[in-house]
């Protein structure tokens, strides 16, 4: 057999930190200012542990027939995502006391986990925050650090692995912002009655519950629990049909981390907003 004896071509220079041209730069920016701007509101609403239930506005004014002049006719039923579940109100019927914390720092530990040890929301922050490197084809900015470079085998970086089991914890909450949209179906007269009635605030707690639901189960660790452990998907069709629509969300999962931020950011501006009086909710009650 004939031996090439041609030189081997040499390996590729790597790249000098900034021969990219274009502006690839604008996608870490971008991370960093949307995250840091969510962490900043999201502890400021944690800590204010007030406005978040439009109902609990109504009882702190004794009722709509007292006169909570901003809700109009019919008051909204409106929770905000990071009060949800509600388990101020589960503490309050138990020990008929306030929770020494506010309930919002306790539960935003479980989104916030969930969210922090996400695959994709990994790659994007570790590239926007620690630059090793910031974006694809440009040099790790502290070559250095490559000599002690360990990946995510030890602490803290170990502690990614707990997304699998994070994802059990938000299945809670997705099913928690489901019937808090049922709520946001029915306003409340005056004598307490419940009438079925549509607001600005109910679509957004349909939009934000929607791309909630969109954005967990596109996740990859689900998409591992409906298609794993299966030498061949031929032994289990169902499950097989189950992994192929994961999948397919599972394409646009980046989006629907991006989206579904904003919006649960967003669904509790408005609450805030509705529940302080700076705006009426539009509603029509039927
Ligand atoms: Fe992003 Fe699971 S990989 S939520």
């Amino acid at each position: 057999m004939a031996v090439s004896t041609a030189p081997r071509p040499a390996a590729p220079k790597p790249l000098p930190n900034m021969q990219r041209q274009d502006t690839w730069w604008i996608e870490p920016v971008l991370v960093v200012a949307t995250l840091v701007l969510f962490i900043i509101y999201g502890t400021y609403r944690a800590f204010e542990n007030n406005f978040y239930d439009t109902m609990r506005i109504v009882e702190a004014h004794g009722g709509l027939k007292n006169g909570v002049a901003f809700f109009g006719t019919y008051a909204p039923h409106y929770l905000s995502p990071f009060y949800s579940p509600p388990i101020q109100d589960w503490y309050e019927s138990l020990f008929h006391s306030k929770m020494a914390v506010s309930p919002s720092l306790l539960l935003l530990a479980f989104p916030g986990s969930f969210r922090a040890t996400c695959y994709f929301a990994r790659r994007s922050y570790y590239r926007a925050f620690f630059w090793d490197p910031p974006a694809c084809a440009v040099r790790e900015i502290a070559q250095a650090r490559r000599k002690n470079y360990t990946g995510e085998r030890e602490f803290p970086f170990v502690l990614q692995n707990l997304h699998r089991y994070a994802l059990y914890a938000i299945f809670v909450v997705v099913l928690f912002h489901w019937m808090h949209l049922v709520q946001a179906l029915f306003f409340s007269d005056a004598e307490g009655k419940s009438h079925f009635g549509v607001g600005v605030g109910t679509l957004i707690v349909l939009v934000d519950t929607v791309l909630l639901s969109l954005y967990v189960f596109s996740c990859h660790s689900f998409r591992h629990l409906v298609g794993g452990v299966l030498n061949r998907f031929s032994s289990n069709k169902a499950r097989f049909n189950v992994w192929m629509n994961v999948s397919a969300l599972n394409a646009r999962h980046g989006l629907y981390f991006w989206l579904s931020l904003i919006t649960v950011g967003l669904a509790d501006v408005y609450i805030r907003l509705v529940s302080t009086g700076a705006i009426r909710d539009l509603h029509i009650v039927f």
